[in-house]
């Protein structure tokens, strides 16, 4: 097949994690025999600095005309204090709402090998498996008014959903649930917050149409409780775009680290992936970072918007396998630690020649 992947590797760690992915993605074009065209366009911080805007016309068409999108991290302290049109996260956000990738999907599952990676004991995380729903281009994100007062003693935004945005994300919740244990948990303030009730309202609503399908509610705060206490009750939790972003850095520890959550936000054109992390400046240019997230969100893209589903599931056990073989980045407690290189090369290896089952 051919491809076109536009790369958006961003700040901070990005450039570091983008490089392995597309290396990745070039051992599975060669092996599996594909042409994948792979051309990077500046967005966040760097576009910033280079010409004065997050998200530069050059790099928005061409996320517009390519098959999938591949991003790394956006954000930069230098850019800390800017006001929201001249900040890095800005042209994320507005990438995310113009290919109109309203579902991320944030699975987050114990790897092979990483059973005594969490700080969690290793019996309540073992064969943990989850797959946040995230509702991503609606809510207190986006929803208006938003801004300051003309006196600038206050500051204000709107959570707000319409029940088209709800169903449609539910309808995703419910259709993955479908393929996985039929369960699905909602996510809400209901006890406090009026679109809250209405996120609970619609979401019984759509469930009528998924009779074969468990649904429950709960309440963010102790959401987050049990998901340190009791990770496995869950399966599907679909959450609004604010909860959704909470939970699933918290997901990130309970599996190991944040540096092993992939995503992919589709519903839109194309696709979006990304890693769930950040450009974490404290060890950017350091190659230090952890690649899976970037190399497994790569595995998403190749399942999700090029329907590639046994290249993806190639990178995946390459990373299983040279996890369960210790090769470790810092995050997760190598010792001696893996360089991102290195871990890098130890999943190139392994996807060229994959080991005999
Ligand atoms: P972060 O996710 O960048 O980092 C949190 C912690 O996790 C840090 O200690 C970091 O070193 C560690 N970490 C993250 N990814 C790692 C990896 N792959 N390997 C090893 N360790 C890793 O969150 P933050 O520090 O709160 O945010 C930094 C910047 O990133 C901010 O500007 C923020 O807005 C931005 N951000 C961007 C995205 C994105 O582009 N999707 C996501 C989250 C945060
Ligand atoms: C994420 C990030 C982003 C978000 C920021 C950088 C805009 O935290 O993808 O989880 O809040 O969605
Ligand atoms: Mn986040």
């Amino acid at each position: 097949m051919n491809a076109r992947i536009a790369l958006l590797p961003g700040d901070g760690i990005g450039p570091e994690v983008i490089g392995s992915a597309a290396a990745v993605l070039e051992t599975v074009a060669s092996r599996f025999g594909h042409s994948f065209t792979l051309d990077s366009y500046l967005v966040g911080g760097v576009a910033l600095r280079d010409g004065g805007v997050a998200l530069p016309d050059a790099t928005r068409e061409a996320c517009l005309e390519a098959d999938a999108v591949l991003l790394g991290a956006v954000g930069d302290p230098e850019f800390d204090q800017a006001p929201r049109e001249r900040r890095p996260e800005t042209a994320l956000l507005q990438l995310r709402q113009e290919l109109g990738v309203f579902a991320n999907l944030r699975p987050a599952k114990v790897w092979p090998g990483m059973e005594d990676g969490s700080s969690l004991r290793p019996e309540l995380i073992t064969g943990l498996d989850l797959l946040i729903i995230r509702e991503l281009t609606g809510g207190i994100y986006y929803g208006e008014p938003r801004g300051r007062s003309d006196d600038g003693l206050e500051a204000f935004n709107t959570m707000r959903y319409s029940r088209h945005e709800i169903e449609r994300i539910a309808k995703v919740a419910f259709e993955s649930a479908r393929g996985r244990s039929g369960r699905v948990t909602s996510v809400d303030k209901a006890n406090v917050l009026d679109v809250s009730r209405f996120w609970r309202e619609v979401v019984i609503d759509v469930a009528a149409d998924y009779p074969d399908v468990t649904l429950e509610h709960q309440l963010v705060d102790s959401c987050a409780l049990l998901l340190v206490s009791d990770p496995k009750r869950f399966d599907v939790l679909l959450a609004g775009n604010l909860f959704g972003d909470i939970l699933s850095d918290e997901a990130g520890a309970v599996v190991g680290s944040l540096g092993l959550l992939p995503s992919a936000s589709v519903g839109g054109r194309g696709g979006l992936f990304e890693p769930v992390h950040g450009s974490a400046p404290d060890i950017a240019g350091q190659d230090r970072a952890n690649p899976a997230a970037a190399i497994a969100s790569a595995a998403m893209l190749l399942r999700h918007a090029l329907k590639l589903g046994d290249e993806a599931s190639a990178i995946e056990q390459a990373i299983g396998d040279a996890l369960t073989a210790g090769v470790r980045t810092a995050d997760l407690g190598g010792d001696p630690p893996a360089s991102c290189s290195e871990m890098t090369e130890a999943i190139l290896s392994r996807l060229a020649t994959p080991a005999p089952r």
